[in-house]
């Protein structure tokens, strides 16, 4: 702990005034200072600038050698926890079956939680943990994780018991999502509905008891949840105090980015399949827009329309969706990528959506997501590359040399 110094930073980037969101053409605006210096006092950014306004200071020196600075992602939408990967579904899409198809024949979400149900909390917590690592390593600063494998209330709570121990690990900052509503289980086949009570009337009654979610959502789409189920539930959750972030527009526009909006939700995320109406519908509002790039790229789904969220106002972020059935990576440097390539979007653009903007959209912008005086030192640095622009370039490459969290090189 103590006093470090990060010298001879060649460039230092997303430096902030304010945690504002930045949308429209600021979206693309990101300080930084070239030939900079960063000082950390424990686990918090203490100072930045110059290295020809460089003062006196015992604290210990760290040499950047040129290359640039930046702050850790934040990842806010994820689905860390879960029993196992589902690598024949992969295959069983190479061979031509589709998302859909394969959920319909029993795999997909409810074969995750078959596999989760069976599995002990420890084991899953241990899982979850070694996966959570290996995301910090990736640049990773703080991150959401919902549930939604267990889709029973045992299975549910252990799965965001799960997450509170992660929480409690006090690694990197962790928000906790209840996703009863991600499928509905073979026993309510017949009965949508009942389910839906389940999740009204037990579910959301215990996991309020043990304070173990802070926002809730649902799969809102053709064949899982309605927009008058996801409705029910969203109105079910604000009474315990949960704003929603809700999987939306997916495969289908049904209506849910109204509803969201009538709703008052944090966040409608996914945004694959966009009508005009929806985009006028959200661009009223500070609704954040959450694009996952990743998702769309390993099922070979449409891209969200990036570009016209942003020309709307919108507030516009990016995530992974890591989770084993469409995203089975949690690689924020390979979403900026996708995001540049496929969506059209600047690297800085992709910096600000995957840091201060992500911040936003889980209320923890005073804490993390730029560099500013107290905040958290969770900083990512690259030695070998000049500007940010090589980070989306290297795809596949990984550009990140160290990590710093909490002011600590985690290794
Ligand atoms: O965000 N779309 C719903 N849920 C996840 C995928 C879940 C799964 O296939 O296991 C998603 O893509
Ligand atoms: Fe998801």
């Amino acid at each position: 702990m103590g006093q470090k110094r990060l010298i001879n930073i060649g460039v230092l980037y997303g430096i902030t005034d304010s945690n504002t969101v930045k949308i429209g053409h600021d979206l693309s605006k990101i300080k930084s200072i070239k030939n900079a210096f960063l000082d950390f006092k424990d686990d918090r950014i203490a100072g930045f600038g110059s290295m020809e306004d460089l003062t006196e200071s015992n604290a210990e020196e760290i040499d950047v050698e040129g290359g640039i600075v930046y702050p850790s992602y934040v990842d806010c939408h994820t689905h860390l926890v879960f029993a196992a990967n589902r690598e024949d579904e992969f295959v069983d899409r190479i061979k031509g079956l589709s998302y859909q198809e394969i959920a319909s024949n029993g795999g997909g979400i409810l074969n995750s939680a078959a596999k989760l149900q069976s599995m002990s909390e420890d084991e899953l917590f241990e899982d979850a943990l070694h996966r959570l690592n290996k995301l910090i390593r990736l640049g990773t600063g703080a991150i959401e994780i919902k549930s939604g494998y267990g889709l029973t209330l045992e299975a549910e709570l252990k799965m965001l018991r799960v997450i509170k121990r992660l929480k409690d690990e006090n690694l990197i900052p962790v928000k906790s999502t209840f996703l009863g509503a991600h499928a509905f289980p073979k026993e309510y086949a017949n009965d949508h509905d009942a389910y839906v009570d389940l999740i009204i009337n037990e579910m959301l009654p215990a996991i309020h008891a043990e304070n173990l979610a802070d926002y809730i959502d649902a799969f809102c789409e053709e064949g899982y949840f309605t927009v008058t189920q996801t409705e029910r539930i969203v109105k079910a959750g604000l009474k315990y105090g949960l704003k929603s972030r809700l999987h939306v527009n997916q495969f289908t526009s049904s209506g849910a980015i109204e509803m969201a909006t009538r709703n008052k939700a944090i966040s409608v995320e996914h945004l694959e399949v966009m009508t005009e109406n929806d985009i006028n519908t959200l661009a009223n509002t500070n609704i954040f827009g959450v694009a996952l790039p990743a998702c769309s790229f390993f099922l070979k789904i449409p891209y969200t329309p990036a570009r016209q969220l942003i020309e709307r106002n919108i507030p516009f972020v990016l995530a992974s969706d890591y989770n084993p059935g469409s995203s089975p990576t949690g690689n924020l440097s390979f979403v900026m990528s996708l995001a540049c390539i496929y969506m059209n979007i600047l690297p800085e653009e992709a910096l600000n959506a995957l840091t201060i903007n992500a911040a936003a959209a889980l209320e923890i912008e005073n804490e993390v997501g730029s560099i500013a005086i107290n905040k958290k030192a969770n900083v990512i640095v690259s030695k070998n590359i000049k500007s940010i622009n090589a980070v989306p370039y290297s795809f596949a490459q990984n550009t990140i040399d160290d990590v710093y969290v909490n002011g600590k090189k985690f290794l």
